[in-house]
């Protein structure tokens, strides 16, 4: 059996620097405990790990001592949260992605000014921004939130402001919502803030389909890239299946002459590396 990997897999940039920080947290703080305010990634065997190795996971800041060290994760939070961890005297171990900290600032700046923002009302990351932009956020989740915002807002046509999106939204809708919000607000900034760790898997991904019989995509079931790379899989390659892990293979990729591996934004080094040994191993009996 041939295992060709996708050129770029697994674990993104801010994600892995998210994982080394508490890693080194908890080797440096062994006096206090290290909490992570939220699950630190969409990963059961890194979450595990991390949670042996002492790190505990916070839903909400009253669950946190004082005094401990808190890791915030990649996705960032409102300024208000900093203050309360700050109030009770948190040392705070800041793990936002850089690029999900550019955004906060573009927010911060405009507060005074129109912020339009394209994402998702549940998402960590969009809560953060929000705190940053204070009143004058407005979020859009979709195509239909952008035409109400259009014809609702007679009074901020000409307001300056600035128009731009969570880092996982989708290219596609961003352009689509730029087209309907460009035609109405004479003064909107447009920033192009879309991580490219998504489409870079994607790419890499439809690349390998051609070339293969079937494709594992490894990844936690609840994460969204992960999910979408499962999508297009799915759509351009005869065979194509979602694990968590090399124990969730089916029997039939066994049989394959090629097989092709992709992993979501989020899944750790070592879980690809067991995927490909098992199937190494198994197809090779
Ligand atoms: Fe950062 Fe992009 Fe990953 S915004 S957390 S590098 S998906």
């Amino acid at each position: 059996m041939e295992i060709i990997k996708a050129e770029i897999l697994g674990y993104c940039f801010g994600v892995r620097r998210a994982v080394e920080k508490a890693e080194q947290a908890l080797v440096e703080n062994t006096e206090s405990p290290v909490y992570s305010l939220g699950p630190l990634i969409h990963n059961k065997t890194t979450l595990n790990r991390l949670t042996k190795s002492g790190m505990k996971t916070a839903e909400n800041i009253s669950e946190i001592p004082e005094g401990s060290a808190v890791i915030i994760r990649a996705h960032g939070v409102p300024p208000q949260v900093i203050s309360e961890l700050e109030e009770k005297k948190c040392r705070i171990i800041d793990a936002t992605c850089p690029r999900v900290k550019a955004s906060q600032k573009i927010a911060e700046k405009n507060r005074d000014n129109l912020i339009v923002f394209t994402g998702d009302a549940e998402h960590g990351e969009v809560k953060g921004i929000a705190g940053y932009g204070g009143k004058n956020f407005h979020l859009i989740q979709n195509l239909q939130d952008a035409e109400n915002l259009a014809d609702e807002s007679d009074d901020l046509r000409f307001q300056k402001g600035v128009l731009f999106s969570q880092t996982t939204f989708s290219e596609n809708e961003f352009d689509k919502i730029k087209k309907v919000l460009g035609g109405c607000f004479s003064n909107l900034e447009v920033l192009n803030t879309i991580c490219p760790a998504t489409k870079e898997r994607q790419d890499s991904l439809l690349e390998l389909c051609s070339k293969v019989d079937g494709i594992v995509v490894v990844g936690g079931k609840q994460s969204a890239n992960t999910i979408r790379l499962f999508q297009t899989a799915r759509e351009n390659c005869a065979k194509a299946v979602h694990i968590e892990n090399a124990s969730e293979l089916p029997e039939e990729f066994f049989e394959l002459d090629k097989i092709g591996i992709t992993a979501g934004a989020s899944t750790p080094d070592e879980i690809i590396n067991e995927v490909c040994e098992v199937l190494n191993v198994r197809s090779s009996r």
